[in-house]
C-alpha cells in the first residue's frame, strides 16, 4: 500500500502511537495512517508529555513494515522529519528547518515533533510506528513552552487545512521512504537533509546523560548520526536516542 492511502480517523484516543501499536498486534498493514483530533495521553520523546488534548493540531501515526534491522529502521525518523518539513513549507509557505534528529522548527521554535517506536524480533523489524505532532492552529502555549514552541497559525497568521498538510506529508514520506530503501541509509537524502538542518555550523551541547560537551555541528553521516567537531578539531558521530542535542543560546 502507498503510505497514507488508508486513513483511520478517531475523534479521540489516548495516543495515536498507542492506537497504531494496538492495531499492529492484530495485523501489520504497511502505510496505514492513524489520525486523531485529540489525544488524552499524547507522548513525546524521552518520556515527556505532548500537549494534544485540543483539536488544534495534527496528531497522527504512520505504520510501516520495512524489512531491515532495528538500527537501520531507527534512521527513518530523520526521513519522516524531511517529509514534514517539506509538506509544511509547501502548504504554508513558511520557511522551516530540522533540528537534528527530527524536530521541525520555524524561527528557532519547535513546530512539530516525531516519536518513532518499533517492535522487532530476532534483530528484524516487525513494524515501525512514526508518530507525528504538528502544532497547526494553536494560538498560544503555557508559559513553560512559550520560548520553545510555535504553531503554523502563530507563524503565518493563517488557519491552514489540516487534511491538506496530512496529504502532503504522506506524499513526501512515500517519496523519501523509497529513496531511503534504495540504499537503506541516508546516502541519497543526506544533501537534502543537510539543506534543512538548522544546527549546521552552529554550536551545540551534546548530553549523553553523564556529561554535557560543546561542539560545532558539521552535518550528518549516512547512518543519520550527527557529525560534530570539538574545540580541538576532533570529529565525532552522535547517535540519536543516545545523546540529546540543544543549542548553546537556546533550543536550537
Ligand atoms: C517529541 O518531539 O517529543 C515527539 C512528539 C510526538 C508527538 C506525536 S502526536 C502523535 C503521536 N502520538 C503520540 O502520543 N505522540 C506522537
Amino acid at each position: 500500500m502507498i503510505i497514507g492511502e488508508e486513513v483511520l480517523h478517531y475523534d479521540i484516543t489516548d495516543s495515536t502511537n498507542n492506537e497504531a501499536k494496538r492495531l499492529c498486534e492484530k495485523e501489520v498493514v504497511h502505510g496505514r495512517l492513524v489520525v486523531a483530533d485529540r489525544q488524552t495521553l499524547g507522548r513525546g520523546r524521552r518520556g515527556r508529555e505532548w500537549l494534544s488534548s485540543n483539536n488544534d493540531g495534527i496528531w497522527m501515526s504512520y505504520i510501516l513494515e520495512p524489512s531491515m534491522k532495528p538500527v537501520t529502521a531507527s534512521t527513518l525518523t530523520l526521513v519522516a522529519a524531511m517529509a514534514v518539513a517539506k509538506a509544511v513549507t509547501e502548504t504554508t509557505g513558511l520557511k522551516v528547518g530540522i533540528k537534528w534528529p527530527n524536530d521541525i522548527v520555524c524561527n528557532d521554535r519547535k513546530l512539530s515533533g516525531i516519536l518513532t517506536e518499533m517492535q522487532s524480533e530476532d534483530d528484524k523489524v516487525r513494524y515501525v510506528v512514526i508518530g507525528i505532532g504538528i502544532n497547526v492552529d494553536t494560538e498560544g502555549f503555557p508559559s513553560e513552552l512559550k520560548e520553545v514552541a510555535t504553531s503554523i497559525y502563530m507563524e503565518s497568521g493563517y488557519k491552514i487545512s489540516k487534511s491538506d498538510i496530512i496529504k502532503h506529508v504522506s506524499i513526501y514520506l512515500e517519496k523519501y521512504y523509497n529513496e531511503f530503501l534504495a540504499t537503506c541509509d541516508m546516502a541519497g537524502l543526506k544533501e537534502e537533509y543537510e539543506a534543512l538542518l538548522v544546527n549546521l555550523g552552529r554550536q551545540v551541547y551534546a548530553d549523553d546523560g553523564r556529561e554535557v560537551k560543546e561542539y560545532t555541528a558539521m552535518g550528518i553521516n549516512e547512518q543519520g548520526e550527527l557529525v560534530v567537531k570539538d574545540a580541538c578539531g576532533n570529529v565525532k558521530n552522535i547517535r540519536a536516542g543516545e545523546v540529546s542535542v540543544r543549542g548553546i543560546y537556546g533550543y536550537v
